[in-house]
């Protein structure tokens, strides 16, 4: 049977590092409210015009580097983002163009802070059928240029940073039980409103009302933090044990738990509903913010460099919940 490997992983985030005082010179906010609420102490935020295949591209490389393959041995590419670089093409078509690409299939994934999840959902059910042998799929996200920066932007604002993180998955012939175990997706459009960007909207008869003023608050990302805070602490734990339950793999014997970086103290609550080890939830946020789709590809990377897995039998479980809402959780095994 076919399973999907991991064979490199790569990160990209701008060098320009905006701490908590910098958002203070910007607007209403402080340092102290920052690191309390969310455990965030800096983001990177982009200082030239780039898209997120920008940033995707340049994480593609080191993926592609350690995996030791050539960008014209990939043959199909994922590319997950909310902040594609324009409306369309999607970016996984800009991206491969700028490895050298011109006729690579791409896919771009639209499931914000779960992108990850359906991304590698989606890779490795190409690699099972036997669609794909080498995937190359990538989180990246702009989010700054679409920021209100504002003292009224500021509950989304500075939870934001930009970054890109890249996976390289092989299918490789095993009978042993490994790779990805299980997956569990799900998604919730009813309560779409708790979370989204609503212009420019299709939907308008003007896509982008003429009579409307570039300062629009539907220009900018809208969260009701509180309620989407509340479905985290209570859906991201459960999801969790359903994909362990599935996978017959118990919580003892998950080596690191790397859920999206959204708020520490989301990520704190979910070890605590889980009753696992402080340090066995994995998180980086103090560094980078919330870089929805490239959060759990960062933080992956960022875990295998520093030696907590990526060794054979060892377990990883990767759950996320974002905008759709939508959320989810992947068991894979190490091998
Ligand atoms: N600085 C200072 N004060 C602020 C700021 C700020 N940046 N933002 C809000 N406040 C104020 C509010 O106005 C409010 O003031 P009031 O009490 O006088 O009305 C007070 O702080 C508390 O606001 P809350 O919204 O209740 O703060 P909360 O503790 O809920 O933290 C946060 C807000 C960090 C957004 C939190 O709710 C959260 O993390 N929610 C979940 C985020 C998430 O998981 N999103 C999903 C992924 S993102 C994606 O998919 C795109």
């Amino acid at each position: 049977m076919k399973q999907s490997r991991i064979v490199g992983t790569g990160m990209y985030v701008p060098d320009h590092i905006v701490t908590n005082h910098d958002l203070e010179k910007m607007m209403d906010t402080s340092d102290e409210w920052i690191q309390q609420r969310t455990g965030i102490v800096e983001r990177r935020w982009i200082t030239e015009e780039c898209g997120a295949s920008d940033l995707g591209e340049k994480a593609a490389r080191q993926a592609l580097d350690m995996a030791g393959w050539q960008p014209e041995d990939v043959d199909f590419i994922i590319f997950a983002t909310l902040s594609p670089d324009i409306m369309f093409p999607g970016s996984g078509c800009l991206m491969a163009a700028k490895l050298g690409l011109d006729k690579t299939p791409a896919l771009d994934i639209r499931q914000q802070c779960t992108g990850f999840l359906y991304g590698l959902a989606t890779a490795d059910a190409y690699i099972k059928a036997g669609l794909a042998r080498k995937i190359l799929f990538v989180g990246g996200e702009v989010h700054s240029s679409g920021l209100d920066k504002t003292s009224r932007g500021r509950d989304v604002s500075v939870i934001f940073g930009d970054g890109a993180g890249a996976v390289c998955l092989e299918a490789v012939e095993t009978d042993q039980a490994v790779g990805v175990r299980s997956c569990h997706l799900h998604a919730d459009g009813n309560i779409a409103p708790l979370l989204m960007t609503e212009l420019p909207a299709s939907r308008l008869l003007n896509r982008i009302p003429p009579e409307l003023d570039r300062n629009d608050p539907r220009f900018f990302p809208f969260m009701d933090g509180q309620a989407v805070f509340k479905k985290a602490v209570r859906l991201l734990p459960k999801v969790t044990k359903d994909a362990l339950a599935e996978a017959e793999i118990a919580l003892d014997d998950v080596e690191l738990f790397i859920p999206h970086q959204a708020n520490k103290r989301i990520n704190q609550a979910y070890g605590q509903f889980l009753r696992v080890a402080e340090d066995k939830v994995f998180h980086n946020i103090e560094k980078y913010g919330n870089t929805t789709a490239a959060s759990i590809p960062i933080a992956l990377y960022e875990a295998m460099e520093q030696g907590k897995i990526g060794e054979p039998g060892q377990n990883v479980v990767f759950a996320a919940l974002g905008a759709g809402l939508t959320w989810g959780a992947i068991v894979y095994t190490f091998w």
